[in-house]
Formats: structure tokens, sequence, C-alpha cells
């Protein structure tokens, strides 16, 4: 068997880092997709390669995902108009989450070698309840929307697929703008993860505990295929047991 090569799209952003920094813990051999090669080199010196790319432009991809064995896709945008929406002017943002979640992700599920061995997705709970409150809020510009486009192309791609819905994030790093940013909230790693399928599960999740599962899975047949949430809650045990947390999905 090849040996494992992954690439983390998305590894400069908040559960990206985490989860390089996880499949490196592992003994992983990563590449990281990025566009900005500067800030990936400051973040993971020669520990990584580097392939620049950006998602929404298909002929910067093929170079970033040859002989890759596994992708893992923390790619996003903010569900809110700002600054990563890449305005060029009032009327039309160049970095909307339909862009980024719907378009990119699109694209680099095309890209992907044929013989891949897993496409992880960073999706987000809410997918199959948008017209629930807060959900119906969160998708006010369409997040959940592009998010779930995304996840269909990869389900309907033929690929062995993984797909993680978080709840809100928490832990640092905090790169996103919004309450629990600005709060600085975080689980102190105290709350124990909790998996769930079929979209019904609310609440806050660690970064740390959805980069976790973002390597973790792929070690692990029982998530081939699988969509689960993923959020923190209850007493954490000493040791996460993320074999016995993926048995839950069958
Ligand atoms: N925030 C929440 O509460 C929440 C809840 C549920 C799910 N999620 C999802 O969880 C995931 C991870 O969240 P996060 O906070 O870690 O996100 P983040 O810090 O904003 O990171 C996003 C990453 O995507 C990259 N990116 C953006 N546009 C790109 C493009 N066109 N081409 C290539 N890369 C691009 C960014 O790279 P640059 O450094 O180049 O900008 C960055 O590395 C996202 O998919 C998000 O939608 C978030």
């Amino acid at each position: 068997m090849t040996a494992a090569l992954i690439l983390v799209a998305g590894a400069t952003g908040g559960v990206g880092q985490l989860a390089v920094a996880k499949a490196l813990e592992k003994g992983f051999t990563v590449r990281v997709l990025t566009r900005q090669a500067d800030k990936a080199k400051q973040m993971f010196g020669d520990r990584v390669e580097i392939a620049v790319g950006d998602i929404r432009q298909p002929n910067t991809l093929p170079a970033a995902v040859q002989n890759v064995t596994h992708i893992i896709c923390c790619t996003g945008t903010t569900a809110f108009p700002s600054a990563k929406w890449d305005f060029q002017n009032f009327f039309s943002a160049q970095n909307s989450p339909q862009q980024v979640d719907a378009v990119g992700v699109k694209n680099l599920v095309a890209a992907a070698p044929q013989d891949l061995q897993r496409f992880v997705f960073v999706s987000s709970c809410g997918v199959l309840r948008k017209k629930q409150f807060p959900f119906s809020i969160l998708n006010a510009f369409g997040v959940l929307d592009a998010k779930q486009e995304g996840e269909e192309a990869i389900a309907t791609s033929g690929l062995p697929y993984t797909i993680i819905r978080p709840g809100r994030l928490i832990d640092s790093p905090y790169t996103s703008y919004d309450l629990n940013t600005l709060l600085k909230a975080t689980t102190d790693g105290k709350l124990a993860v909790v998996v769930g399928t079929g979209d019904t599960l609310v609440g806050d999740t660690s970064r740390i505990d959805v980069a976790t599962a973002c390597v973790e899975c792929i070690s692990d047949p029982v998530t081939v295929n699988k969509t689960f949430e993923i959020v923190n809650s209850g007493a954490r045990p000493e040791i996460t047991d993320w074999e016995a947390l993926f048995a839950q999905l069958n």
C-alpha cells in the first residue's frame, strides 16, 4: 500500500492548523493547500509540503492533489459578509460561502485522484435544519445551502468520504468573527465529545475535537461514507475513545 499523504485544504485556518498538527503527531506526511505560502511557511516551517492553490480556481488544484491519498477539507469563509468575502465592490464578493463551500469544494472533489482513500469535509450542523432557529439566521446569506451543495458533491462523487458537521466552533485559534471569538469561549478541555447522525445535535464544538475527528476518522473504516455531527457536552472522560464514538455511527 502507498504511504499516506494527506492534503489539508484550509490549513491556515483554525481547524485546519490543528488538523495539520494532529496529522503530523500521528506520523502522517502532510501537504497543505493554501492561498498564502508565506503564512503556511511561518506556521508549519519545513514540517509540511506547501502547495499554493485556491479552490475557486480549478487550474491551481492538479499540482496540489498529485499523489495524495487523503484530503481533509477545512476551508470556509464567514457566514455573514466580512473582509473574508473579498468584496470587489458593494455588490460583488469573490469569496462568499457559495464560492468557497459550494463551487470551491466541487472543484476540489473534481480534482481529487480517483484512487483517493478518503475525502474528509468539515461542514456544519444545521444543513438539514435550515428553516429552524438558530440555523435560519445562520443561513441568512446561504452558508448552509452552500455547505449542503459541497456535501452533495462529495457524497455523489464515488470517492470514499466522511462529512463532519460541527456546532458553533469554540477553543482557539479564534479565527471566526463571532461572539465565541469575542468571549474566547472554551471547553477548558472539560467537555466530552458527543457524535450523532441525522443533524439533530445543537451546541458548541471545540476546534481541537473537530480537527482530531478529521484525522482519527481516516484510520477507522466505520467512518467511510458517513456523515456525522459533533458537539461537546457533559463531563469529559480522561481519554476520548474515538473508536467507540465512531462505532455509534453504525
Ligand atoms: N465558525 C463556526 O462556528 C463554524 C461552525 C460550523 C462549521 N464551521 C466550519 O468549520 C470550518 C473550519 O472553521 P475555521 O474557524 O477553522 O475556519 P477559518 O479559520 O476561517 O479557516 C478557513 C480556511 O479556509 C481557507 N480558505 C478560504 N477561502 C479559500 C479559498 N478560496 N481557497 C483556498 N482556501 C481558502 C482560509 O485560507 P486563508 O488563510 O488563505 O484565508 C483558511 O485557511 C469551516 O468550513 C467553517 O465553515 C464553522
